[in-house]
């Protein structure tokens, strides 16, 4: 890099330094400044420039100066048309080339620029002095001598010491470096000598006699002929022999032995030799071609003529428009040979095969734009005419042909019809706006893509100019890619709605057929792009795919989903365990729904009489559980399901809990006083579920026979009648007696009765009073204690344990967030009752009303209800029913 630097710096410095020994400058440095050459041979004249500011617009070569105007360019002699050859690139090397020198070309070659600043022109002075000499042998001395000496002359010293070459009777003899030939000869009448330089040795002197005219020799007429293919040539030569000749023929040097033309197989019928002895004897060779280009020699027997001696060299070319870019905006056509053509001819122009009239030169100027065909010939050979040149005719194909499908190999082609050739072909392909290019006449795509769909078109260009080709559409086809479902709408999908899948691909052609499938199903009909749900149901939901297909192949899709979501279907309610529910078991209610999405939220509902619905439990899951389940839960039940979307409702459902008998209890018909005699009905009755089914009647303990109905008739009851009555009521689940009741006909009291009954009226005073008193205490305290009592009994199937609601407390309709259940009988015992426990006094009765004793068939009794806390503690009225929590005791008095 800091050497790169470096050398950018000192470059940079040198140019500086040039510059400024640069400035007011002008010079023409010649490479040589003197030059001797060979008359038919080639030179070149160069030199390179300088000047201080400016460009070049002109330079050129030249050998005359008039006064008062501009000398005559060199270019424009027609002395020098077909001989001269310029290169100059207007900054370093001027070369001139002359070729098939004549010594009339001896002249100082000067060589003028101008540029484009005001006075810059100049003339490098003194210019080059070219001299053309021929060969030429001189014999001395010339008179009278029996040895004589050779040298070949020329009139000027030629150039690069040359090597010179000797010829005696056109045979080669010796070479030297020196012009004079080494030894003397010995002066005959018979030989001659020719000398050439080597490298020329077409350009040999005449062959001159050692002594007189008659030796052997033959002088061609032209050394070099240069001719049109097809065209005909005349090679002539005259020769002499010492003798008289035999044998004269023409043959190709290049031939290994010398062989007559007129036999050689590749000119039969072509050649034809006229003239004779000191002729000129011509060789005439018809209908050229370019093979025919050689050198042809002549001999001859009898006086031996060598074979080395250098002939005519013929060269057949044809004509060939050259094109090259001129000023701004020509074309300079230049009509051109492989040789220089003999006898200066003259050209003749055609554009669209017409004759243009107003040249001859070789050159001819066109402008860039020019789309016309051109051609020229040669005068006089008007039928030997070169190629046309024209720009190029472009169209543009494709390979293989007709549907190009992707993957496969295409080959676009731009064909041109062009001379010359077309040496560059670029293609365009329109790509939305802008446009892609790439080179080579033809576009290969190995695997050609989608993405190359698109118009093409090529241009070729020549040196006449450009052709752009008609734009091809190349449509690649290929089969579905990236098939994918859409679903519409996209969100929830709602049972019933209208929803809408669409099956999207990239194809080409488009596709042409879809094929509906559901995942663990069997294919769907329906064929077209979408697949339409007018009413979605919940049974659609599921994994749904499709197929695209075209003619170049098919593609599936990756399966969306699509779930449908709905309300709660059949709702229903279940009880577990199955069959019948016993008091006091554990019961849970489960609400069962298909829904989507799932339940989020259940409500249970219990009808309760006439208010509809009226009790509300609310759970968060399906379940609705009691765990000590009480027959005031009996009722019907139906819950709600809520998933969000809609509610759906179970049907009703009958919680029928199931217990043995309770509170039973005997009354008796009639109320009034019982008359010894009369009839008297004692009824049993008894809560139970399922119903009682049977009852016991007890008299004093005793079952009576009979005693199995609800009723039991005294028809005349006796004094022997009198006692404890108690039923016992059964259904399937057990059985419970009731509290003993005591008849006793009146008037059949003993006294320790009666003093029972002055005690009995003191302590039902006092239990009043204590009633009274609890009654205000219990209402003050009734909810707390009510709570603490059930709290234990019903519980939520999701929560812990919840409080337990009364049925009392709750008004109809109350709601509750947990799970609940009501016990209706739950008060009975506890809050009559409980506040009796710490009081161990027997309380038992006969009520006596004292009524007057005319009022004495009246019957009076009253039942009292109390607690028995122990049967130790019982006092003897409350044994008869040591069962059950109270007895029943009835006094009747009679006056
Ligand atoms: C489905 O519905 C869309 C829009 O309503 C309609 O354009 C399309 O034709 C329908 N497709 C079929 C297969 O019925
Ligand atoms: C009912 O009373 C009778 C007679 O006293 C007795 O035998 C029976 O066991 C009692 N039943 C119940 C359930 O207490
Ligand atoms: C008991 O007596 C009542 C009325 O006297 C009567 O209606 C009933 O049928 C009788 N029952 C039985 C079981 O005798
Ligand atoms: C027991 O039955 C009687 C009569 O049917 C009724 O008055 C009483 O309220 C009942 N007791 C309970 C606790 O149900
Ligand atoms: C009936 O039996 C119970 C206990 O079995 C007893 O307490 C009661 O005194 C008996 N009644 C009669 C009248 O015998």
């Amino acid at each position: 890099m800091a050497l790169r630097t470096a050398g950018s710096v000192l470059v940079v410095f040198l140019w500086s330094v040039a510059v400024v020994l640069g400035q007011n400058v002008w010079s023409v440095t010649y490479t040589t400044q003197s030059i001797c050459v060979l008359e038919g041979s080639t030179v070149e004249l160069s030199c390179s420039i300088r000047y201080p500011s400016g460009t070049v617009t002109s330079t050129y070569w030249f050998t005359k100066w008039g006064t008062g105007v501009e000398p005559e360019d060199l270019g424009q002699n027609p002395e020098y048309a077909g001989r001269l050859e310029y290169h100059g690139d207007k900054k370093n090397g001027h070369n001139l080339r002359i070729t098939d020198l004549r010594e009339s070309d001896s002249a100082t070659y000067k060589f003028r620029f101008i540029t484009d600043q005001t006075g810059g022109k100049y003339t490098g002075d003194p210019g080059v002095t070219l001299s053309v000499t021929a060969l030429q042998v001189k014999v001395t001395p010339q008179q009278f001598s029996v040895y004589k000496t050779l040298t070949c002359s020329t009139t000027c010293t030629l150039t690069d010491n040359p090597t010179y070459i000797w010829y005696k009777n056109g045979q080669h003899l010796d070479e030297s470096t020196s012009p004079q030939y080494k030894d003397p000869v010995s002066s005959n009448y018979e030989d001659s000598y020719s000398c050439a330089v080597k490298g020329h040795e077409d350009l040999h002197s005449p062959a001159v006699c050692v002594q007189g005219q008659s030796c052997s020799r033959v002088t061609y007429t032209k050394r070099r002929i240069c001719v049109l293919k097809g065209s005909t040539v005349d090679i002539s030569c005259a020769y002499v022999g010492y003798y008289s000749t035999t044998s004269t023929f023409w043959f190709r040097s290049d031939k290994s032995t010398p062989e007559d033309l007129t036999r050689d197989p590749g000119y039969t019928g072509r050649v034809k030799y006229t003239g004779t002895y000191r002729g000129p004897f011509t060789l005439r060779i018809t209908d050229l071609r370019e093979e025919d280009s050689a050198e042809y020699r002549f001999t001859f027997k009898t006086k031996k003529w060598g074979h080395s001696f250098p002939g005519t060299t013929l060269s057949v070319t044809g004509l060939q428009v050259k094109v090259t870019p001129a000023a701004e905006g020509q074309k300079t056509l230049t009509c051109i040979t492989t040789c220089t053509l003999t006898d200066n001819p003259t050209y003749i122009w055609y554009r669209n095969g017409q004759n243009v009239q107003d040249t001859s030169s070789p050159m001819y100027s066109i402008s860039s734009e020019d789309a016309d065909s051109y051609y020229c010939a040669v005068k006089g050979h008007d039928g030997l005419s070169s190629p046309a040149v024209y720009k190029p005719k472009t169209s543009v194909s494709v390979s293989p042909s007709g549907e190009i499908v992707e993957g496969s190999s295409v080959t676009l082609t731009c064909s041109s019809d062009a001379n010359p050739p077309v040496d560059k072909y670029t293609w365009y392909k329109k790509n939305g706006g802008g446009y892609q290019s790439m080179t080579g006449p033809q576009h290969v795509f190995n695997q050609i893509q989608s993405s190359d769909t698109g118009e093409y078109y090529c241009e070729a260009q020549n040196e006449m100019g450009t052709d752009r080709s008609r734009t091809m559409n190349m449509d690649v086809k290929y089969g579905p890619k990236s098939t994918s479902v859409s679903v519409s709408p996209s969100g929830g999908i709602v049972e019933d709605s209208s929803v809408t899948l669409t099956c999207s691909s990239d194809a080409n052609p488009p596709v042409d057929k879809y094929t509906w499938y559901k995942k663990n199903g069997a294919s769907l009909t329906g064929s077209e792009k979408t697949y339409n749900f007018t009413t979605i149901s919940s049974e659609d939901s599921g994994e749904y795919y499709c197929e695209a297909e075209n003619k170049y192949g098919r593609l599936i899709s990756s399966s969306v989903s699509v779930d449908v979501q709905y309300g709660p279907k059949s709702t229903s309610v279940s009880v577990s365990p199955s069959g019948e529910i016993v008091e006091d078991s554990s019961v849970t209610l489960t609400c069962s729904s298909d829904a989507n999405p799932p339940v989020d939220k259940y409500t249970w509902y219990k009808k309760n009489g006439v208010y509809y619905p009226s009790t509300t439990y609310m759970t968060t899951g399906p379940h609705l559980v009691f765990n000590h389940i009480k027959s005031s839960v009996t009722g019907e039940y139906y819950c709600e399901a809520w998933n969000g979307i809609k509610t759906g409702r179970s049907e009703y459902i009958n919680i029928n809990v199931r217990y043995k008998p309770k509170n039973t209890s005997v009354s008796v018909s009639p109320s009034g006083e019982i008359v010894e005699g009369s009839s008297v009905t004692l009824t049993c009755s008894s809560d139970a579920n399922p119903p009682v089914d049977k009852y016991i009647w007890y008299f004093q303990n005793k079952t009576f026979l009979n005693g199995f109905g609800q009723m039991y008739n005294i028809s005349k009851f006796k004094s022997k009648d009198n006692g404890h009555y108690h039923c016992e009521a059964w259904n399937g689940r057990g059985s419970r007696n009731s509290t003993a009741l005591m008849i006793i006909l009146p008037g059949k009291q003993t006294s320790v009765l009666n003093a029972a009954a002055g005690i009995i009226v003191v302590v039902l005073v006092l239990i009043l009073c204590l009633s009274g008193f609890m009654w205000f205490r219990k209402k003050a305290s009734i909810s707390t204690s009510d709570t603490r009592d059930i709290s234990e009994n019903v519980q939520g199937d999701s929560s812990p344990v919840y409080e337990n609601v009364s049925s009392m407390a709750m008004a109809p309709t109350a709601t509750k967030t947990a799970a609940t259940v009501i016990q209706d009988d739950v008060h009975y015992a506890s809050v009559h009752f409980s506040r009796f426990k710490n009081q161990e006094v027997p309380l038992y009765s006969t009520v006596q009303l004292h009524q007057p004793q005319k009022q004495d068939e009246d019957v009076q009794y009253d039942a009292v209800k109390f607690n028995l806390p122990s049967a130790a503690n019982r006092p003897t009225a409350a044994q008869a029913a040591e069962e059950d929590s109270s007895v029943l005791y009835s006094t009747v008095n009679k006056p």
